[in-house]
């Protein structure tokens, strides 16, 4: 029966992975897939994930199955993370995931048992594998306008125009902050006219929301989602703890639905539970504890935040170092928008022909798109790498 099976296309970010393995070169720089390193390159294990994970090794008395659901105090922890108390808690159930992809699959699952003739709505571009899972599971796709290649930043007006061909019962998926692979957010004002739009069309909105605290904070990244939140009767989150816990090979996520109401919420509950059971049973456990001790300890979850935080700063300052490197290597401020983004990525608008080049000539390995990932870049070579951008440019 294999001899049916053709060579799937690979994942561009996975595939980088490998090519820059490969790459013998003693200064080749990765700026490739979204991994938080430190100042030595580094992708650490967070300061309270040690500690709760010693806790766990102390204390757990079983490996005894928990639930379809999986440990609710997690689920909990992540639904106050996102949403606070936008939402009251009687409307809004979740599942443990594997990881931010596994929340997301399962959330498609569901439109797909609740409305198989749905639309998903992503921006153009998006997250590659987000339009990879719709297609494998048969999904219709819709693509909205988002970067504007010529500012680098957010194309609204496309972006409106283009969800006009939305129809009731569509859904809208839209990165809670730190757009993948932009760089590029919408506002507060524009997450309410989002929202405006969302409820005039009947469109159910889904929200990604991978890098919360990467942004702007933990609290400000949430507040776009949180404003849509806080008026739709229906909404979909895909949330995961790979970036802002540094637990990305534990895989841990959670979907999150808002129902319409309590008897709804029931519902949509046992069919979190359903999907988890034919996809794998009980999900994972190691992970979501120990974000579940983080967030039940007072002085874990500062510490975590402290950390979290600290990131963030660093990522900032790197942002602004490289926005000002290019100023100098390039002579303009046509880069000046890398200070304006926010999250792990940026999308520098070189063409494929100029990622394919500053690969070969420079040892620099972005996804072809031109994202960087920002916390790869090298804090002492930031001039050498806006000199390598100026030579293929
Ligand atoms: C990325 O976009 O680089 C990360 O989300 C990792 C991944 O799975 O693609």
């Amino acid at each position: 029966m294999f001899e049916t099976l053709k060579q799937p296309a690979p994942d561009k970010i996975i595939e980088l992975i490998s090519l820059f393995a490969a790459d013998e070169r003693a200064d080749k720089l990765d700026l490739g897939v979204g991994v938080y390193k430190d100042e030595n390159g580094k992708t650490p294990v967070m300061r309270a994930v040690k500690e709760a994970e010693k806790r766990l090794l102390e204390s757990q008395e079983s490996k005894s199955y928990i639930g379809l659901l999986g440990d609710l105090s997690y689920v909990d922890a992540i639904r106050d993370l996102v949403l606070g108390d936008t939402v009251e808690a009687g409307r809004v159930c979740g599942a443990q995931q594997p990881g931010g992809t596994g929340a997301i699959r399962q959330i498609f699952e569901l439109i797909k048992s609740a409305n198989a003739g749905a639309t998903v709505w992503i921006s153009n571009p998006s997250w590659p594998n987000h339009e990879a899972i719709l297609k494998y599971l048969g999904m219709n796709v819709g693509k909205y306008r988002y970067f504007d290649e010529a500012t680098c930043g957010v194309d609204f007006a496309g972006m409106k125009a283009d969800l006009e061909g939305a129809v009731e019962g569509d859904v809208l998926l839209l990165h809670g902050c730190c757009h993948n692979p932009t760089g590029a957010n919408i506002t507060e004002a524009e997450w309410a006219e989002v929202t405006d739009l969302a409820l005039a069309k009947g469109l159910v909105p889904m929200v990604d929301i991978a890098y919360q605290g990467f942004g702007d904070g933990l609290e400000g990244d949430t507040k776009g989602l949180r404003i849509m939140a806080a008026r739709v009767p229906e909404m979909l989150i895909a949330a995961s703890c790979s970036k802002n816990f540094g637990l990305y090979r534990d895989r841990v996520g959670a979907s999150l639905i808002i129902s319409r109401d309590e008897k709804e919420n029931a519902v949509n509950k046992a069919n979190l539970a359903g999907l988890n059971r034919v996809n794998f049973s009980f999900p994972p456990d190691h992970g979501a504890k120990v974000v579940s001790i983080i967030m039940n300890d007072d002085a874990l979850r500062a510490d975590w935040k402290a950390e979290l935080e600290d990131m963030r700063l660093s990522m900032l300052d790197l942002r602004q170092g490289l926005a000002d490197a290019l100023r100098r290597a390039t002579n303009s401020d046509r880069f000046d928008f890398i200070a304006e983004h926010r999250g792990m990525f940026s999308r520098l608008g070189l063409t494929p022909e100029q990622v394919m080049q500053l690969r070969t000539d420079h040892g620099v390995y972005m996804v072809g798109d031109s994202r960087i990932n920002i916390a790869g870049l090298p804090r002492e070579g930031l001039d050498n790498f806006a000199k390598a951008i100026a030579a293929v440019i």
